[in-house]
């Protein structure tokens, strides 16, 4: 009887210890991830590997394609930029590394391990991620700018971006408007940030 007892006052202190125990204090936006093979990607004809953990992070809009709200116009939106770019500018393939829709899908482009053609001197020290749409004078849907930086964060933690990252706009690389006037002046806010891209030598 005595043992009965001890067994259960010991299963009961577990509960209340496992009870207890504090939520993750961050935790990590849950966000849909769809490989190239869920949106239905061509096989890539450029595949040079990226050296990893890259120290950047470019952030893109397409302007064209325009926002897409569902899984069905995102995958449509990444086809026509992968048939875009690998066909007719002939570089291979989808030119970033990921993009993200509206809907808040992150869509796997050229991924963590491939060399992306998003950014020309930054190609291979970054990963270039780009919001579908024309973001110069609209804001994404705040669904969109949690899950790219959700998709950041999961790069960090699966070891294909430095800890100290610095995050910068395609326009601080390039002559380009590209992120868009609203989507730059937002980023420039995120913590990662770099006013500056000083390209570090290969
Ligand atoms: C790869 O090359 C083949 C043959 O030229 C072409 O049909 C295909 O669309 C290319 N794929 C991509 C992703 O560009
Ligand atoms: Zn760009």
């Amino acid at each position: 009887m005595m043992r009965l007892l001890r067994v259960l006052f010991c299963a009961y202190i577990m509960v209340v210890i496992v009870n207890a125990m504090p939520e993750p204090k961050d935790p990590r936006v849950p966000f849909k991830f769809y490989s190239r093979q869920d949106w239905g990607a061509a096989p890539a004809n450029d595949t040079v590997p990226l050296n990893t953990p890259v120290p950047y992070v470019v952030i893109h809009h397409t302007y064209i394609p325009g926002a897409c709200h569902t899984f069905e116009e995102c995958s449509r939106s990444m086809l026509s930029m992968q048939n875009y770019h690998g066909v007719t500018l002939d570089w291979g393939d989808i030119g970033y590394n990921f993009c993200v829709g509206s809907e808040g899908g992150a869509y796997e482009g050229r991924g963590w391990k491939t060399k992306g053609i998003h950014a020309g001197r930054a190609n291979g020290i970054s990963v270039g991620i780009c919001l579908i749409g024309d973001w110069r004078s609209e804001l994404p849907p705040s669904m969109q700018l949690e899950t790219t930086k959700a998709l950041i964060e999961s790069g960090v933690e699966k070891g294909f971006i430095r800890p100290d990252y610095k995050l910068v706009g395609h326009r601080q690389v390039m002559s380009t408007e590209c992120p868009g006037g609203a989507l730059y002046e937002h980023i420039s806010g995120w913590e990662h940030f770099s006013p500056t891209f000083v390209p570090m030598k290969a």
